[in-house]
């Protein structure tokens, strides 16, 4: 079993290239199947999600081929030969129900085994079924797999009950090709839904309204082949702007959208930090700074990302004061606090929110991992901790982060794998 190790108390400082986004690529690339044609899909990140998914298109007869060292996948799915997603692949990676949307959307029908659920908590699909049914597709659950087939999919109107990144873009994927038009009401407006709705525009889909709470799609009769690079990866970047901040260090974050991280920017600078941003970078300067704790509620973008509760909590376990946070999208998105903890942290919950009293410091020993964004976390507490820090259950951060290590060496961290 591998184990990330790290002597902590280096402050980081230079250049760090973020790697396409993970949530777009896992939505992006089951798209494709969308169009009976090839698409070569670029900036990928190089992580086991992507590895996953590639190996599910596979298996119904979707050929893959990655290029570019693995930073491009050419996709061609014009003899899909199976609409039967099992078990085995989709409990490795709960984006594969994207499958369910992209193969009803142009087969009509799709099978796809149930995603389990995950360890932050129950994750429900219904309000990606209730899309579909409202589409005029008829789903079935039986032996652990949604079945859903439709003699035609008709354009409606379709209000989520509650705001879903999923659902929005399965619902997308379901209605590419739906007679009329589908409108979803209280969309997801993530940069991940916006650069999917993108994608399919170049496929020749006509969606408008992406980015707002409001998507329309007008049903084509075809599409065809596309080229399409990718986002940054905005939860990656942010995971780095923590980084510098942790350390008192000076990072320059590259090729990455600013826009898309200003909720973590106003709460750094709350924070002391000095932020500049560029076209494409934003530059965390905490060096010399002593930092303060502050609030912090998640939220739908462009509200603060769950995806960074994690990470923000380690800072604040370090920062001068007390912090709250109030996760409002999962239920239990705390498990990695315990962990936390084992390392000096002083954090209570109760139900979803977190009082965080800063240390002076916190200090090395083992810990574990609990989930990909709570492996980030324990990484930012190692960097900051007097002594080794030993992370096991590495393969959660191996599932969203590209070469975390040599990213953080490559700042100045001492951090290693073995
Ligand atoms: N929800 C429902 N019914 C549904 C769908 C969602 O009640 O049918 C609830 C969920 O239980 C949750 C909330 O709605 O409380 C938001 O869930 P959403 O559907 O938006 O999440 P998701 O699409 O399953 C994506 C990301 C997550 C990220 C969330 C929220 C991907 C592959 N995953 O999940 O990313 O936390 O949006 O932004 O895009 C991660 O990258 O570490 C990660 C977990």
């Amino acid at each position: 079993m591998s184990q990330i190790i790290i002597n902590g108390k280096k402050k980081l400082s230079g250049e760090v290239f973020i790697s396409g986004a993970k949530n777009a690529a896992v939505a992006i690339i089951p798209a494709a199947i969308v169009s009976n044609d090839i698409c070569l899909i670029e900036n990928l990140p190089v992580i086991e999600d992507v590895a996953i998914l590639s190996k599910t298109l596979e298996s119904i007869g979707v050929k893959c081929e990655f290029k570019n060292n693995g930073h491009s996948l050419l996709i061609d799915s014009r003899e899909v030969n199976n609409f039967c997603v099992e078990y085995d692949l989709i409990k490795r990676i709960r984006a594969s129900y994207y499958l369910l949307g992209a193969l009803l959307g142009r087969f009509r029908k799709a099978e796809v085994a149930l995603p389990g659920g995950c360890n932050f908590g129950s994750r429900p699909i219904d309000q990606h079924i209730k899309g579909f049914t409202a589409l005029g597709a008829e789903i079935f659950i039986e032996h652990g797999m949604i079945k859903a087939h439709a003699k035609k999919l008709i354009g409606t109107n379709i209000f989520l009950d509650v705001i879903s990144v999923g659902a929005t873009i399965n619902i997308m994927l379901a209605a590419v090709y739906a007679e009329g038009t589908t409108v979803i009401e209280n969309a997801a407006k993530e940069p991940h839904v916006v650069d999917v709705a993108n994608f399919l525009n170049m496929l020749g889909a006509k969606i408008k309204g992406a980015g707002t709470n409001t998507i329309k799609i007008f049903g084509v009769k075809k599409l065809h082949g596309a080229e399409y690079s990718i986002i940054p990866d905005q939860i990656e970047a942010g995971t780095y702007m923590i980084a510098s901040a942790i350390t008192n260090g000076n990072i320059k974050v590259k090729n990455i959208i600013p826009k898309h991280l200003d909720s973590l920017s106003a709460k750094l600078r709350e924070m002391n930090c000095e932020i500049k941003e560029g076209d494409d970078f934003i530059k965390v300067n905490a060096s010399n700074k002593k930092l303060k704790s502050v609030n912090i509620k998640t939220m739908n973008y462009p509200g603060f990302p769950t995806d960074l509760q994690p990470q923000i909590a380690t800072l604040l376990s370090v920062s001068s004061g007390t912090g709250i946070i109030t996760e409002t999208v999962w239920d239990n998105r705390f498990q990695y606090v315990d962990e936390l903890k084992r390392l000096g942290a002083d954090i209570s919950i109760e139900n979803r929110v977190a009082v965080i009293k800063g240390k002076e410091k916190l200090t090395g020993t083992q810990v574990c991992a609990t989930d990909l964004r709570a492996g980030a976390a324990l990484i930012l507490a190692g960097l900051v901790s007097d002594g080794e820090t030993k992370i096991n259950n590495i393969k959660y951060i191996d599932r969203g982060y590209e070469q975390i290590e040599k990213k953080l060496s490559s700042l100045g961290a001492n951090i290693k794998r073995i």
